[in-house]
């Protein structure tokens, strides 16, 4: 719905309203701190906002959004906050939620130089290249779009698995467990790819097994 930018103060106003009309208190036990269960690491898009679309208020969940919903092994700022995430607000749960119908997906499979998006988008392409027999065996052009989404997602999963900051939380808390989500942006549905956290954990653990590195190498906690 387009606003103006003076709306959005209205906005804001009527919307401070409403909150204290359900909860008086709302406001005061927003300030004292956040307890969310879940990291929720998505795309920019603005037809996917993240609380909105799981039903969820203020405070109950951690947010990162960027272009492709990508989890970059060099991004020190989606790093920083799955570290955050599990560190200190030991979430339950990091869903990885691409959705269809994405830009960053779509520019991904034209193979033509889009300047400052072209370091970015390899991620994507990259797990094109990974998938590329399963893609390029299918023909309908649409699909193979929706396919690649949803490939993206779980390989963004992966990359979450593959960190030492999951792989410690996981091995002392029993979490956080990792799920990959697509967004219909036609239907508004929320579909569970369902992968299966634990037998990503143990395929990848013979290459990318990290849980070992803090008490040997890294004495001052940091990890990633
Ligand atoms: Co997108």
């Amino acid at each position: 719905m387009p606003s103006t930018y003076e709306q959005i103060f209205e906005n804001n106003k009527k919307w401070v309203a409403n909150m204290i009309t359900r909860d008086a208190d709302f406001f005061e036990k927003l300030a004292k701190d956040q307890t969310p269960d879940y990291l929720y690491i998505g795309c920019s898009d603005s037809r996917v906002p993240a609380n909105e679309i799981m039903g969820l208020e203020p405070g109950d969940v951690f947010v990162h959004r960027n272009v492709g919903n990508l989890v970059n092994n060099t991004d020190l700022n989606v790093l920083t906050v799955i570290n955050f995430a599990v560190k200190h607000l030991n979430v339950k749960h990091i869903i990885v939620c691409g959705h269809y119908n994405c830009g960053g997906v779509k520019a991904a499979m034209i193979p033509k130089d889009m300047g400052l998006l072209n370091p970015w988008l390899r991620n994507i392409r990259d797990v094109y290249r990974m998938h590329s027999q399963e893609l390029d065996a299918i023909t309908d052009e649409q699909k193979r779009y929706s396919r690649l989404v949803e490939l993206n997602v779980i390989e963004q999963a992966t990359n979450v698995i593959k960190t030492a900051t999951v792989q410690k939380g996981y091995q002392k808390n029993g979490c956080p467990i990792v799920h990959g989500w697509v967004f219909d942006l036609h239907s508004g549905i929320l579909i569970d790819l369902n992968i299966n956290f634990k037998a990503i954990l143990e395929s990848i653990q013979k290459i990318y097994n990290l849980t070992g590195i803090d008490s040997e190498h890294n004495e001052d906690g940091e990890e990633l």
